[in-house]
């Protein structure tokens, strides 16, 4: 075993030390390493306290979720958090970084906890489909009160020091910058005091008000149902935290254990664990290491202050980064700007930003209708009218004026990259920065490598995705690219069974249930069936509903009625056009139960899915995942289409695919790549 302690001892204060990059996770030989500390401690009679703190960036980040899949072996965290409870000398928590999940719970062991001023305390597991199951759900309740513990477990958010001192949860904010000495003089204070040995496990003070009653949690459930839908690791989490009002510590430690296996062993939470893991890993990309060059992006340049212009300018206006906004007339420039504003005052009104901060935002934009205003910036972005021709146009008259080593990218969504590249003299400085609507909510960026883009300005786009709090995902240059193109079979498909006589509320209820926020005709009818069917010269339900100035939930309702609240039937005018535009068409009705409904309209998507893996559109199924769930809210419990379809098994999928071949024909026909790991019996 690597050695990762270090032991000190400061005239009566021990200091136990460990250091496991890069985060200090609680695997066995952390857990084994902490045992080894206190022990020692406990052997040396001149000590009266001791100090647990880490070194590197972090005291403890959790468990390590890496541990999760395999048989658990002993020192157990709850073994680990017992011994330091026991301790019969003084126990004080150093804290820095991010000591998270069973870190914190570590921490909840010790008498005392000190914290440095940028610390961020908190009890991720929610994310991870689990609940703190170290302790966390019986102790932080005792210490916050049920309330603030039903709020801070379930939405598993990161706990600045300053509110944790406020809350309670720690004791005493470091005052300097040296964290182990402010501790060890802490510490001596204490001694000194003859302070008693506060064990948070012992307290029941405010807990006690909320002893066998139930109502302050159903009150929660009701409030938060929406948010909560689907994760089945808060319905565990809410039982959890009643436990601690209702039981003596120890029985609802038990029970929490309980809750926490059954959570454990979960496919759900499997699913979000390889989320967790497969967020971090579409940032690496194999031939691009993390040392190559980055380009400084000081300030950008965005042409176009439409919906996805506006959207994209205030990602940039968010992170502190100037921008020059181009339009060609006027009153779009003020129309967009107004828009923008109007996004940020929302947020002032609900509390979530202060007038202050919306001003310095504002401030920030440059507006402009010259195109020699973006000659010195060092990122230019169009979010021009989705056409080749126009957005060649605008890139050979970027061109002309960018300053040389400015990155020039385009957001188009479907078009050739490596053709709108051409249009310039620096195709290796082209790039594709592909933002989801609404851009400055949505948090995927999918970042299009061209044949001829360089390696730093791939590395820079990567990056920035970060600074911008996107996830980015690398995508070569392919119709759709990723997230659309895999997206777009679910609409076909959605299409094909309202016109065999599929109830379209059935067909929303089941991707409903399955965990998205709404269904896909629903959502048609919020995007507004005019901008959906713009392209498309072709005699369909949409362009019917639109001629008869049906355009959605804006104007007339489309293939809902909708009342004044926004609550939806189904149109009976909808369902005569879909019946006339089905017999136009010669097409049959067919029945399709819910499962059925459910394989048409994903199983294609995870067959697309590997035909863009197939073309190396995608580097790894996980970036496909990583697409969906975060450019389309694909249900995160899930795990993202690829992985779901690891677990109902790729043989499944493929003899359902070909079963559904044979009935309507090509868009199910699988992909050889598909075939092929099934044949060889593999997964994505
Ligand atoms: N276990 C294993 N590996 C972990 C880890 C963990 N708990 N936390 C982070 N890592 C790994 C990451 O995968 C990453 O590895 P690579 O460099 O190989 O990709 C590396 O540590 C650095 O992580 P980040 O890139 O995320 O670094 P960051 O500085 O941006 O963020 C962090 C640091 C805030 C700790 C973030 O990693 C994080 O949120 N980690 C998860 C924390 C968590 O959920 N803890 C609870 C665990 S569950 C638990 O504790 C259950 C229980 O009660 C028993």
């Amino acid at each position: 075993m690597a050695n990762l302690l270090t032991y000190e001892v400061h005239d009566d204060v021990a200091v136990v030390t460990i250091d496991s990059p890069p985060v200090n996770a609680l695997g066995f030989d952390v857990r084994q390493s902490i045992i080894k500390g206190f022990e020692k401690a406990a052997a040396d009679a001149d000590v009266q306290a001791i100090i647990l703190a880490c070194k590197g960036r972090t005291f403890f980040a959790g468990a390590d979720i890496r541990e999760f899949g395999a048989a658990p072996k002993s020192p157990l965290l709850p073994e680990v958090i017992a011994l330091i409870e026991s301790s019969p000398k003084l126990t004080i928590a150093a804290l820095h970084g991010t000591p998270l999940g069973g870190g914190l719970e570590t921490a909840l062991a010790c008498h005392y906890r000190v914290a440095t001023a940028d610390t961020r305390v908190g009890l991720p597991e929610v994310k991870l489909g689990l609940l703190p199951g170290a302790g966390g759900t019986q102790k932080l309740p005792r210490l916050v009160g049920i309330p603030a513990a039903l709020e801070i477990i379930t939405s598993g958010r990161q706990i600045k020091s300053a509110e944790a001192l406020e809350l309670g949860l720690v004791d005493k904010l470091c005052s300097g910058d040296d964290l182990i000495k402010d501790s060890i003089d802490f510490a001596k204070s204490l001694i000194a005091q003859d302070a008693p040995r506060l064990l948070v496990c012992e307290r029941n003070e405010k807990t006690a008000e909320h002893k066998g009653k139930s109502d302050i949690y159903d009150a929660f459930r009701e409030k938060n149902a929406r948010r909560f839908r689907g994760f089945k690791s808060v319905e565990n989490i809410i039982k959890s935290i009643q436990l601690s009002a209702d039981l003596p510590y120890d029985q609802g430690l038990k029970r929490e254990r309980e809750l926490f296996t059954e959570l454990q062993q979960s496919r759900d939470a499997a699913a979000q664990q390889y989320v967790f893991f497969s967020e971090r890993e579409t940032s690496k990309i194999p031939d691009i290491p993390k040392t190559t060059a980055v380009r400084t992006i000081d300030s950008v340049g965005i042409i176009g202050a439409g919906t996805m212009g506006g959207g994209i300018a205030m990602n940039f206006l968010n992170a502190n980064i100037p921008v020059t906004l181009l339009e060609q007339k006027q009153d779009a420039l003020e129309h967009g700007i107004s828009v923008i504003k109007k996004n940020y005052q929302r947020s002032v009104n609900s509390g979530r930003m202060t007038e202050q901060a919306l001003e310095a935002r504002m401030a920030l934009i440059t507006p402009s209708l010259d195109y020699t205003d973006l000659s010195s910036v060092d990122l230019i972005i169009e979010a021009v009218f989705e056409t080749m021709e126009i957005k060649k146009d605008v890139f050979r008259k970027i061109d002309a004026i960018a300053k040389p080593g400015c990155i020039l990218a385009s957001n188009t969504s479907y078009l050739d990259l490596n053709e709108i590249a051409e249009a310039t003299k620096r195709p290796q400085d082209v790039i594709g920065l592909h933002f989801f609507s609404p851009a400055n909510v949505m948090n995927l960026l999918e970042v299009v490598r061209g044949d001829k883009s360089d390696k730093d300005v791939i590395n820079t786009g990567m990056r920035l995705a970060k600074t911008i709090g996107k996830t980015p995902v690398l995508s070569r240059v392919g119709w759709g690219f990723i997230a659309n193109r895999v997206m777009k079979v679910r609409g076909y498909q959605t299409d094909n069974l309202i016109l065999q006589g599929v109830n379209p509320e059935i067909i929303d209820k089941v991707i409903y249930d399955y965990g998205f926020a709404m269904g896909p005709i629903a959502m048609k009818d919020l995007v507004g069936l005019d901008v959906l069917g713009r392209d498309s010269t072709e005699r369909t339900v949409e362009s019917v509903l639109v001629s008869m100035d049906r355009l959605g939930q804006k104007k007339n309702g489309g293939y809902y009625d909708y009342d004044q609240n926004r609550q939806r039937t189904l149109s009976p005018v909808a369902i005569e056009v879909i019946q006339q535009v089905a017999a136009e068409k010669g097409i049959e009705a067919v029945a399709a139960d819910e499962d059925e409904i459910l394989a048409r309209l994903l199983y294609p998507v995870i067959n697309e899915g590997a035909k863009v893996l197939d073309e190396g559109i995608a580097l790894r199924s996980c970036d496909i995942d990583i697409a969906c769930i975060k450019g389309y809210n694909w249900p995160v419990y899930k795990g993202g289409p690829m992985f779901w379809a690891n677990t109902i098994g790729l043989e499944k999928v493929l003899t359902k695919l070909r079963e559904f071949e044979q009935r309507f024909g090509e868009a199910f026909t699988p992909s050889p790549y598909l075939v092929r790991l099934v044949e060889e019996g593999k997964e994505f």
